[in-house]
């Protein structure tokens, strides 16, 4: 059992968990993510980890209440347990295994959308304690949705947060934060963009045209996390991945996110994974790629 050690709502229907598990904490990198079940046969909910800390053995989590597992969890307190904390899962982001000297050149730019901006801080905080300023855009609809704010605003070398309402800081979208900094005279080497689906799709629309390199991570449903299960599959670059196991980051610019966005609701349903089955054929589930 992994116990919860902090538990409390960071605002309206976004919640923060820290939790023991010693193992976990001990090998994960930002980029990576767990699957939680709250007891044997629970659902199994994908969430990217927020934080950790290695001495206390304690993984942090993000999550929003969006569907009944998620809903159950924000039931859980502290001294509570989770049944099941699995990972760390997926591959860690690239810079991790970069060259410092080189990554201290680059001029990295951030972009986080709502609770995207969870996996986004254990990204900027590792640069942080490596000696690298990275630039943050954080957006939200307004401003009781923002979260995070001070905790980004400790690791980061510039925060810039913008509302779609403009309650609070910039105003607009993620992406016109970009644009306005470019045209101030920013230059990016790279981008990581983690939010909605569609905030991706249009922050690496954008960052085409201006040409800068992005990255994303992406979080389509997932059911094993092992690559078995064919559930967090998508295309990019023209080749079929799946999500737990390739990814979750890829290279935005090549990702195809209306084909992800649509496989996103079709698979929801049994008629919609039967479908899909029939349209995917071999490449429908994943595997281990021994058993042909
Ligand atoms: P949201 O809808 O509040 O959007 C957050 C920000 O994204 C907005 O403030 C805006 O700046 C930007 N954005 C949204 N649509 C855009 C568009 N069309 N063009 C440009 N910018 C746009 O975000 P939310 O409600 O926190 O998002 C929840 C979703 O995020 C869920 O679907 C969840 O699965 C996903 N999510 C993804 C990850 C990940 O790892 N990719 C992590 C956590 C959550
Ligand atoms: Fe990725 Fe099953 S969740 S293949």
């Amino acid at each position: 059992m992994y116990k919860i050690v902090k538990a409390k709502e960071l605002t309206t229907n976004i919640y923060l968990m820290e939790v023991e598990a010693k193992r976990v904490a001990h090998a994960c990198e930002p980029g990576q993510f767990v699957i939680v079940r709250m007891d044997e046969d629970g659902e199994r909910i994908p969430l990217t980890i927020c934080d950790y800390d290695r001495e206390k053995g304690t993984v942090t989590i993000v999550f929003q209440a969006i569907g009944a597992g998620t809903l159950k969890m924000t039931k859980l307190q502290e001294g509570d347990a989770f049944h099941d904390f699995v990972g760390p899962l997926g591959c860690p982001s690239e810079f991790v295994h970069e060259d410092l000297e080189e990554l201290k050149k680059k001029n990295i730019l951030f972009v986080a959308g709502g609770v995207g901006t969870a996996p986004v801080y254990p990204q900027v905080k590792w640069l942080h304690e490596h000696g690298i300023a990275a630039d943050v855009i954080v957006g939200s609809k307004t401003k009781d949705l923002l979260i995070l704010e001070e905790e980004m605003k400790a690791v980061a070398g510039n925060l810039y947060v913008t509302t779609d309402d403009g309650s609070y800081g910039r105003s607009g979208m993620v992406t016109q934060t970009i644009k306005d900094l470019v045209a101030e005279g920013k230059k990016y080497d790279v981008c990581v963009a983690i939010g909605p689906m569609i905030m991706m799709k249009f922050v690496c629309l954008l960052t085409k045209e201006l040409e800068i390199p992005t990255i994303v991570s992406l979080n389509p449903i997932m059911v094993d996390g092992t690559g078995m299960c064919g559930a967090c599959r998508v295309t990019v670059g023209g080749q079929v991945k799946f999500a737990c196991v390739d990814g979750p980051e890829f290279d935005g610019h090549l990702v195809d996110f209306n084909e992800a966005m649509t496989r996103q609701q079709i698979y929801k349903t049994a008629e919609g994974r039967a479908f899909l089955k029939e349209q995917e054929g071999d490449t429908h589930h994943g595997g281990c790629g021994n058993c042909n």
